[in-house]
C-alpha cells in the first residue's frame, strides 16, 4: 500500500544527516482526551493515527529503526479498565495494520517481557506480525512493549549467568549483545511527547549517548511534521560522546 498522505521532506533536512535510529516516547493520550472531555482511552485509540503517520514519515526519510514506547513494566500500575483497554488495542492495532506495513517493507519487532501478565490473544498477534515482516528491509519498527529499560538490562545480565561468563569475560559489549535486540544501533534520537521531561526507563542502557527531544505536542496530535522537527533539531546538535569538538 503507498503512503495515504506524500508529504515532501524539508530541502533542509534531506541535506543533513538522517538518523539511523529514533526512539519515541509516545505521551499525552490522556490529556489529549481529558481536555476533550472524552474518557483516557480514547486518547490511547486517537494515538494509531499518530503513530501510523509517524511511521510513514520515517520510511519516508530513510529512517532504518524506529522504535516506540506503547506500554512500560511500570503502566501496569494503572487502573485495570485502562489496561484492558490498552492491551486490546494493541491487540487490534496489530490486526488492523500489520498487512499495510508488511505491503511498505516495513519489519515489525518488539522489546519487552512476554510475562505472563500478557495476554495469550496479545502474544500470539506479536508472534505473528514478527513473523510476517521477518525478512523485510526498509525499516525496523520496534514495539516496546510491557518494556523497561531497567528489566532489559536485568534480562541481559540473567542471560550472561546462563552463559556461564566469568566475571572477567562481563564487559559493556557482552551486555549489549544479550539486550532484546542487539542487531538495532543506539538510537541516535529519542522524541518525548507531551511536554514531559524524563525517560521513564525508556532505552535505559541504549540511550546513553543519545539526542533528546522534548515537545509539548501531545502524542494523537503528533504527525510526521513534528518528526521531521525533531530531526531538524538533532542536526543542530553537536555530538561528542565524551570527546572534543571536531
Ligand atoms: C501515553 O499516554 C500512553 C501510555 C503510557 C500507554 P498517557 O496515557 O501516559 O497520557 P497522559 O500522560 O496521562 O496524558
Ligand atoms: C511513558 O509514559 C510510557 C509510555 C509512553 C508507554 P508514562 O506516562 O507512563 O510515564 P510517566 O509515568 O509520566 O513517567
Ligand atoms: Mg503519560
Amino acid at each position: 500500500m503507498a503512503d495515504p498522505r506524500p508529504v515532501p521532506i524539508p530541502a533542509k533536512l534531506m541535506a543533513g544527516h538522517i538518523p539511523t535510529h529514533v526512539g519515541v516516547v509516545m505521551d499525552g493520550n490522556g490529556r489529549w482526551a481529558q481536555r476533550r472531555g472524552l474518557p483516557r482511552t480514547d486518547g490511547h485509540g486517537a494515538g494509531e493515527e499518530a503513530l501510523v503517520d509517524t511511521t510513514y514519515g520515517a520510511l519516508a526519510m530513510g529512517i532504518k529503526a524506529l522504535t516506540v514506547y506503547a506500554f512500560s513494566t511500570e503502566n501496569w500500575r494503572r487502573p485495570v479498565d485502562e489496561v484492558r483497554y490498552l492491551m486490546n488495542f494493541n491487540r487490534s492495532l496489530l490486526e488492523r495494520r500489520q498487512h499495510e506495513l508488511h505491503e511498505v517493507g516495513i519489519r515489525i519487532t518488539f522489546s519487552g517481557r512476554r510475562d505472563w501478565r500478557v495476554p495469550r490473544g496479545v502474544l500470539r498477534r506479536m508472534e505473528e506480525a514478527s513473523a510476517l515482516t521477518k525478512d523485510n528491509t526498509a525499516m525496523t519498527l520496534n514495539i516496546a512493549f510491557n518494556y523497561g529499560g531497567r528489566a532489559e538490562i536485568v534480562d541481559a545480565v540473567k542471560q550472561l549467568v546462563a552463559d556461564g561468563l566469568s566475571a572477567n569475560k562481563v564487559d559493556e559489549r557482552a551486555i549489549a549483545e544479550r539486550l532484546y535486540h542487539p542487531e538495532l544501533p543506539d538510537p541516535d534520537l529519542v522524541v518525548r511527547t507531551s511536554g514531559e521531561y524524563r525517560i521513564s526507563n525508556f532505552l535505559m542502557w541504549e540511550n546513553a549517548y543519545s539526542e533528546l527531544v522534548f515537545t509539548d505536542v501531545l502524542w494523537p496530535d503528533f504527525r510526521r511534521e513534528d518528526l521531521y522537527e525533531a530531526v531538524g533539531e538533532y542536526q543542530q546538535r553537536e555530538r561528542r560522546f565524551g570527546g572534543l569538538e571536531t
